[in-house]
Order: structure tokens, then sequence, then C-alpha cells
């Protein structure tokens, strides 16, 4: 028994290194290994007919010449694969010098590349960036900047209301239509001095059209202090513009009116495409509209608890889509939000 295994070892290496194709190698792997009657298949079989003594021993060595052979089987076939691999390399031309494929890579959307040079202007002029909730309070959006529910200025933006929630305090939930309520929010949770812009996504329930959308981005900006006045809101959103720009750039105050300001303002920007001589994008007037300020009315800094007594300062808030539109020349407003790709690589 033992010299018949040693044997069908022999036998079964000789077959392996004989073979001359993976198809004869299969072959040989039957012969041996094959369920229903291969070589070595059967001894094992046979293996339960032995005597309890020669049990082990045959076992042991049966165990072992099947190993031996597996092994060898792996290294034949091993090297048919490999020989086929060398095979097919060295007929296959394959030109180094073609061009990969280029990678797809996502980019900024121009909102969030405006507002992040808005932030970066801002930030060297000493002012932190701010943030607050989408979802606000009737509280927070009018009442606190000074638009009590009976005021008719409630109905210069026009509010989707969030079902549910009604408190008596804070009311009910709104999609915020402007990031002024991030000023209180701000006074409250820090107080005076402050020195802060809020880049932030605004709601207002509209019917859409090349102007108009029902999202929008606004930038507010805030700041307190002793001893301030309109002239240092003059001085830094002259400067702002035109580091925005990178051209000399000048402002003017138009009287304006926003309950949360006293007095309010209305800010123009000399048009940088006529230079002011007056042309269509200026309305030949030689100004463009920009944004909202004035002085922080009293009933709001009492709303944000500072002393208006010692405190006093300038709030403003601009339209962020709007500046991205100017800076682009996009005259559908729409396109922006529309995640539209065609437009969307352009920047
Ligand atoms: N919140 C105003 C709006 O959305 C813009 C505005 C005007 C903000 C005057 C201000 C301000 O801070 O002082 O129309």
């Amino acid at each position: 028994m033992e010299q018949s295994l040693k044997n069908l070892e022999q036998e079964g290496l000789k077959a392996i290194h004989g073979c001359t194709s993976i198809e004869t190698l299969r072959e040989v792997e039957l012969e041996y290994f094959g369920r229903k009657d291969g070589k070595l298949t059967n001894i094992m079989k046979g293996l339960k007919d032995l005597s309890n003594e020669e049990k082990p021993k045959i076992g042991q060595l049966s165990n072992a010449v099947k190993g031996v052979l597996e092994k060898a089987l792996a290294a034949k076939l091993q090297a048919f694969e490999n020989e086929k691999l060398q095979k097919e390399l060295s007929s296959d031309f394959f030109d180094t010098t073609i061009p990969g494929k280029a990678r797809t890579v996502g980019h900024i959307h121009p909102i969030a590349q405006v507002q992040e040079e808005v932030e970066r202007i801002f930030s060297q002029m000493g002012f932190a960036v701010m943030d607050g909730p989408e979802i606000e309070s009737e509280y927070y959006n009018f009442e606190g900047l000074n638009i009590p529910a009976d005021h008719p200025a409630r109905d210069m933006q026009d509010t989707f209301f969030v079902a549910g929630k009604n408190d008596e305090k804070y009311g009910r939930m709104v999609l915020r239509t402007h990031t002024s309520p991030v000023q209180v929010r701000t006074m409250e949770k820090y107080g005076a001095p402050l020195r802060v812009i809020v880049p932030g996504r605004v709601f207002r329930y509209e019917a859409t059209d090349a102007s108009h959308d029902s999202t929008f981005n606004q930038v507010e900006g805030l700041l307190i202090d002793k001893d301030i006045s309109l002239s240092h809101l003059k001085g830094v959103m002259a400067e702002f513009l035109t580091r925005l720009f990178g051209k000399p750039v000048k402002v003017r105050f138009r009287p304006g009116y926003f309950p949360f300001v006293e007095p309010g303002v209305e800010l123009d920007f000399s048009c940088l495409l006529c230079a002011g001589k007056g042309c269509r994008v200026c309305k030949h007037s030689g100004w463009v509209e920009f944004m909202g300020a004035g002085m922080v009315h009293e009933n709001v800094l009492k709303a944000g608890g500072i002393d208006s007594k010692k405190y006093q300062g300038w709030a403003f808030g601009f339209g962020l889509t709007r500046l991205v539109m100017m800076r682009y020349g996009i005259d559908d407003i729409r396109l922006l939000t529309s995640g539209e790709l065609r437009f969307l690589r352009q920047f």
C-alpha cells in the first residue's frame, strides 16, 4: 500500500510535468482527483476499510501525496497562465504616448465663489463671518427687527410659513425672508462691540421670472461700537467694492426706508461699465443700486440686549445673487439654482 502510494506520487508528478497545455493538465487533475474515479480519490475512499494499525499511517501518507500533487498542479497551471500572459503582452502593441483619460473634476458654484471673495475681503477688514438658521421664527424675522405683526412693512416680503409650531413669544416658523434676523441673534449671543457679516440663503414667496427667484442669497453686515456713524459705512463699502472689482469704486447714499434702521439709506455704486458717464447697465444714471442700509434702530438694539445709550452702529444687506449676476453678466436668475451643467461649467 505504502509503495503503491509512493509510485502514484511519482507517476502523478511525471504526468503533471509532462503536460503541454492547460487542457491536458485538467485531464491529469481529473485522473487523480476526479470525484468519481480519481486514482487518489479512490485510495482516500478506501481508507475506512483498512485495519486500525494501517489507517493512520496510510492516511497521513495519502494526505501528503495529495498535497504534493496539488502543489505541482497549481504551479504548472500558474506557469501556463504566465506563458499566456507573456504571449499576449508581447503581441499586443501598447502605445505609451496616448494621452490618459482626463477625470472630470467638479468646481465651486459661482455664488459660492463670489461669497468666498466677499468673506475674504470683510475678514481682512476685521469682520467675523456668522451663520444663522434658514428656518427662522417670526420673532427674529420680523418683531425683533421692529416689524410688528400689523405693520404694513410685512407686505414688503412675501413669506413662506412652515406648518406646525406656534410659540407665544417666537410666533410661527418661516423660511427667513432675509439675513437680517441674524443681527439680533448675534447681538444676543456676543453683545457689543460687534463686526460681522452674514452670508446666507433666503426665501420669498414670489412668482419667478428672469429677475425673481424664490430662493436667493444675501449678505448682511452689522457693525456696533462706540461713536459709529454712516461715514464709516461709506468708507467700508467703497473699500469693499474697490477690492472686489479691482478698480476704484465710489458709493453714494440715497434716503431709503427699512423698519430696522433709522435713518435708512439705499447705497449705490458708480457704474463700472461707463465710469459714471451713463450706459444701459446703469440706466444712464452713472450709478448702480446696490443695497439697503442704515443706523440700527433703537428697538433692534434693545431686542439684541445692547444699551443704545452706549453703543450704536449700522447694518446693511445686499443681494449676493445679484452681485454674481452683475459680475458675470447673467441675465436670468433662475439659471443659478437650476443645476444646469452647461451653464455651471462656464465658471
Ligand atoms: N433685509 C433687507 C431686505 O432683505 C435688506 C436690508 C436693508 C438689510 C437695510 C439691512 C438694512 O441690514 O439695514 O430687503
